[in-house]
């Protein structure tokens, strides 16, 4: 069985993500979508249980993909489970040299571990899920960014003006 894990931030999952989800689970027996942590990025504005959440919520008709956390190494994570894909979608050269040495690093921790890089749909090669907080924290509309089934979630943390957290509020 060829078990791959999607690993990432997700903070929050967009549709990006989701794409390159899905295509992964075309490919893979098994895909494991890892919310992890990354030591370069500042605190998540949402926690693990909610980033957890919202991937469950917007992988819920792939049979083959779980979701799942972890706080260590990916290696390592990759050596317990016994994944030995590990999907990263890349959007732009930009994406590339880090991407490249976190491939390379992940080879040599565990020899095991192949990285495929799957290309960004051409209309999510900007998205990011830092985009969508900057547009939600404006009040912008980010339907096109996220699944419907989070949307509400996003906006009502990052837009606290929306008539939704209003009406949230008031409870
Ligand atoms: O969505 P992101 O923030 O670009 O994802 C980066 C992530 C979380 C996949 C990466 O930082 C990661 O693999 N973190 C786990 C710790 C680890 O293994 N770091 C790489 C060592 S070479």
């Amino acid at each position: 069985m060829k078990i791959a894990v999607c690993p990432g931030s997700f903070d929050p999952v967009t549709l990006g993500h989701l794409d390159i989800i899905e295509r992964a689970s075309k490919l893979f027996d098994k895909v494991i979508v890892l919310v992890s942590f990354n030591k370069n990025k500042n605190k998540a504005v949402f926690s693990t249980k909610e980033r957890i959440e919202m991937i469950i919520a917007v992988t819920k008709d792939l049979d083959n993909v779980v979701v799942d956390c972890f706080d260590g190494l990916l290696a390592d994570y990759l050596k317990m489970t016994g994944a030995e894909v590990i999907v990263k979608g890349l959007r732009a050269v930009s994406d590339f040299e880090y991407e490249f040495q976190m491939a390379l690093a992940n080879k040599k921790l565990y020899n095991d571990a192949e990285t495929v890089f799957l290309t960004t749909a051409g209309e999510n090669m900007f998205l990011s899920s830092s985009v969508v907080k900057e547009i939600a924290s404006f009040g912008g509309d980010i339907s096109g960014f996220v699944s419907p089934a989070i949307l509400e979630k996003i906006k009502n943390r990052l837009c606290p003006n929306t008539d939704a957290q209003q009406a949230d509020n008031a409870v």
